[in-house]
């Protein structure tokens, strides 16, 4: 299988005033098409900073990061604008649903950037719904749905441009355990679809779902 994301020597620092925090350090990291990876690691390890360099949300502050062969410090803003919005499906912790707006609008959000037709946004936002088990919720509002079902819609709403990267920082985080494994049991489909998943989580019974897990500690990820 070919390497999708590729981190080498991706260092980041965040300066605040006169205050510099090194959060990644030398990280090196290859992730094959179709993998199913858990990044493991306490509070403050780097975790969500790494998973924003490989969303293309941050930049390293040294290092290269390749995607699909790419090196994206060559790409401008806008490139890596397009790729995030076409290649890669984010899910959240805290879901991030617009709270006014029912299922299916949420769904069709990233085609309306991606400048899909309103017929077209509508079919491919009920099979995305359809695909999570959510055919019965297609006009609930977020406050009519229970946190298992709102981080449904989520995954529906990252699903439905069809990326080829999911990325999921505690997607299980705000969920119960019944939820969380209906969450995980989308995963394994998405995965056995051909998905590649990368998946932050503090809990070794959700990291388990996951066919390779790596574990980070201050910035460095000590067991591959
Ligand atoms: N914008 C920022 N400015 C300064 N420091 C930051 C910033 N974002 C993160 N950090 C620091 O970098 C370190 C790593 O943060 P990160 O969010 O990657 O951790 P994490 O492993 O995702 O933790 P958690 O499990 O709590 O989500 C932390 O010490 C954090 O305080
Ligand atoms: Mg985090």
């Amino acid at each position: 299988m070919s390497v999708i994301v590729k981190l080498s020597k991706v260092t980041k620092i965040y300066l605040s005033g006169e205050v510099s925090f090194q959060a990644l350090k030398d990280i090196d990291l290859e992730v094959k098409k179709g993998e199913f990876l858990a990044i493991i690691g306490a509070s403050g390890s780097g975790k969500s900073t790494m998973m924003n360099i490989i969303g293309l949300l941050d930049h390293p502050t040294s290092g290269t990061y390749k995607l699909d062969g790419h090196d994206t410090s060559r790409l401008q803003e806008n490139t890596l604008a397009e790729i995030r919005n076409s290649k890669i499906g984010f899910v959240f912790q805290s879901f991030n649903l617009l709270a006014r707006t029912s299922a299916i609008d949420n769904v069709s959000l990233p085609l309306i950037y991606a400048g899909v037709d309103s017929a077209e946004r509508s079919k491919k936002a009920k099979q995305a719904l359809e695909q999570v088990g959510l055919a019965d919720k297609f006009s609930s509002h977020p406050n009519q749905l229970s946190g298992g079902q709102q981080q449904k819609v989520a995954i529906a709403r990252a699903l439905v441009n069809n990326p080829e990267i999911i990325l999921a920082d505690e997607p299980t985080g705000n969920l119960d355990t019944r939820s969380g494994e209906e969450v995980m049991a989308i995963f394994e489909n998405l995965h056995k679809e051909g998905k590649t998943i990368i998946m932050i989580t503090h809990e070794e019974d959700i990291a388990h779902h996951a066919k390779r897990k790596i574990r980070m500690k201050d910035g460095e990820i000590w067991k591959q």
